[in-house]
């Protein structure tokens, strides 16, 4: 789908003109609903969780040895498009006593049969962003549960493909947003639930990571594919690690609502400067390209122009009034950082490194930033339950310092248990399809765009997520993962 250049042509390409507009936005109309919302679907309980994985990449096996240590859980299929990398986490399965699991590689359709595959009933999509859409519908339509790399989707109208879909064949469908299982994300989460932060007012997130010289390795992402959105595309592609805590510390789409966003993206300089840099190593890549995929060659790819400016800015404003600012940069030499601010009428925190201030009105005895003492008695007392119990095994098990084994671990608990996720199909999309929205903002200079109430209105009835935990105990081999070397 192109980009819609004008608010006249979003309307039209949309199939949204003559949608009544908040003032001054460029618009949407909802589409009417067809079956009940799935905000807090609960489904029958898996006995055995067993997931078929798709896309093992630099991503994809990580998953496949985190899931493989909770208990109840098998991982029954594995699919890429070549045989090496399904043969190796095969290998670290049978190895570690798991049966293997079977594979479906070769061509760019094996992995229907993945979904197919009577085995499975969780797929979990590990693919380029190119590829999430199809995949996502596919399950959904062939009624598996489905667990999706971020960002899910891109695109308003393949949004309300995925929720009807959703909602007509009653399975969940979640985007796996790790960073709302991190450490300080859960300890802004805990301390927000308890109004430790007052009303909340104003929160920050980002994806700045300098990715240039992964772009431009021919055995990181698959056919480029990352360095390919960024020739065809603008706004933030990547906005779910900044914006999916900050949505649930302020209970959007369970309480409160995106209303409208505004998007400026800088100029491209970065990679501009690093191919003239690393001329040679460029040539080399082009030299061995493998042709076009992903909607462009290799050659095109590495040889730019790319539309993704280097800083990316959006503001987003909700129903409630409440703001949320959401960067991206991958393309600049800076430093880590997803922000994580959040911000509000008694205090706020934020991360890299960890800081939070407290009114002392409300809470003796500090003014401005706690100190080292005063932030260690913070934390201990308001860390997350789920990292309290289980912290120190996720911390073993890994993944990005044991966030990516927590948001396994809730999600298979969840299922386990026939309990609704943590992340519903409508924040899944809403946190994705950021891409589109602040991509046309920012090709109309920086218009207000209205934010598609994917919840068709059930936001103002769906309860906000609670401070949920596992109970290791319930399950017999709960010591398992803990046995498990990895
Ligand atoms: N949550 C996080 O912290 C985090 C971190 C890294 C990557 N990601 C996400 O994970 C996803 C994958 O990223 P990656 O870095 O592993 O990319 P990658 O290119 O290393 O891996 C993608 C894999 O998908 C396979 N693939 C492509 N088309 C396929 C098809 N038709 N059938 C089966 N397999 C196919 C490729 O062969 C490749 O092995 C992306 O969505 C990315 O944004 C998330």
């Amino acid at each position: 789908m192109s980009l819609f250049s004008t608010r006249r042509s979003f309307l039209k390409a949309s199939g949204m003109m003559g949608a009544a507009t908040m003032a001054g936005a460029i618009g949407c109309k909802i589409p009417g609903r067809k079956h009940p919302h799935v905000g807090g679907l609960s489904c029958a309980p898996l006995e055995t969780v067993k997931v078929g994985v798709i896309g093992l990449g630099m991503r994809g096996p990580g998953a496949v040895y985190r899931l493989s240590a909770i208990p109840g859980v098998r991982v029954t299929a594995l699919s890429d498009l070549f045989e090496a990398r399904v043969a190796a986490p095969t290998s670290w399965l049978t190895e570690h006593g798991f049966s293997a699991p079977k594979g479906y590689f070769g061509g760019p359709d094996e992995w229907k049969k993945l979904v197919d595959d009577p085995d499975v009933n969780l797929v979990y999509v590990a693919t380029p962003w190119q590829m999430h859409v199809e995949m996502v519908k596919y399950a959904l339509s062939h009624k598996k549960h489905v667990a999706c790399e971020v960002p899910m989707v891109f695109h308003v109208e393949d949004c309300w493909d995925i929720i009807d879909l959703a909602e007509e064949n009653r399975v969940h469908c979640m985007l796996l947003e790790n960073c709302c299982y991190g450490d300080s994300e859960m300890l802004a989460l805990n301390m927000v639930r308890q109004g430790i932060l007052g009303t909340l007012v104003h929160g920050e997130g980002a994806y700045i990571h300098d990715l240039r010289a992964w772009n431009f390795k021919d055995n990181s992402y698959e056919g480029f594919w990352r360095l390919k959105w960024n020739a065809q595309h603008g706004g933030n592609p990547y906005a779910t690690h900044g914006l999916g805590p900050i949505c649930q510390y302020m209970n959007v789409g369970r309480g409160d609502q995106m209303r409208v966003l505004t998007c400026l993206n800088s100029g491209e300089f970065g990679f501009s400067e690093y191919v003239k840099v690393h001329a040679a190593e460029i040539e080399a890549l082009k030299a061995k390209s493998k042709g076009t995929k992903y909607g462009m060659s290799d050659v095109d790819a590495l040889t730019g122009p790319w539309k993704q400016g280097d800083m990316s800015t959006s503001i987003i404003k909700t129903v409630k009034g409440r703001t949320i600012l959401v960067q991206h940069d991958t393309t600049s030499p800076r430093p880590y950082t997803r922000i994580n601010l959040i911000s509000g009428t008694r205090g706020v925190l934020q991360d890299y490194p960890l800081r939070i201030a407290l009114d002392p009105q409300y809470t003796a005895p500090h003014l401005g930033w706690a100190n080292e003492k005063q932030l260690g008695e913070i934390v201990a007392k308001y860390r997350h339950p789920l990292w309290e119990e289980s912290g120190e095994l996720a911390q073993r098990l890994g993944g990005h310092g044991g966030m990516d084994f927590l948001m396994d671990l809730r999600l298979c608990y969840c299922l386990q248990n026939g309990l609704p996720l943590d992340i519903n199909v409508y924040e899944s999309c809403q946190w994705s399809v950021i891409a589109e929205l602040s991509e046309i903002s920012n090709a109309n200079d920086g218009a207000p765009v209205e934010v598609p109430d994917f919840t068709r209105g059930a936001w103002q009835d769906l309860a906000p997520l609670g401070i949920e935990t596992v109970d290791l105990e319930l399950n017999q081999d709960a010591k398992a993962g803990q046995q498990l070397n990895v």
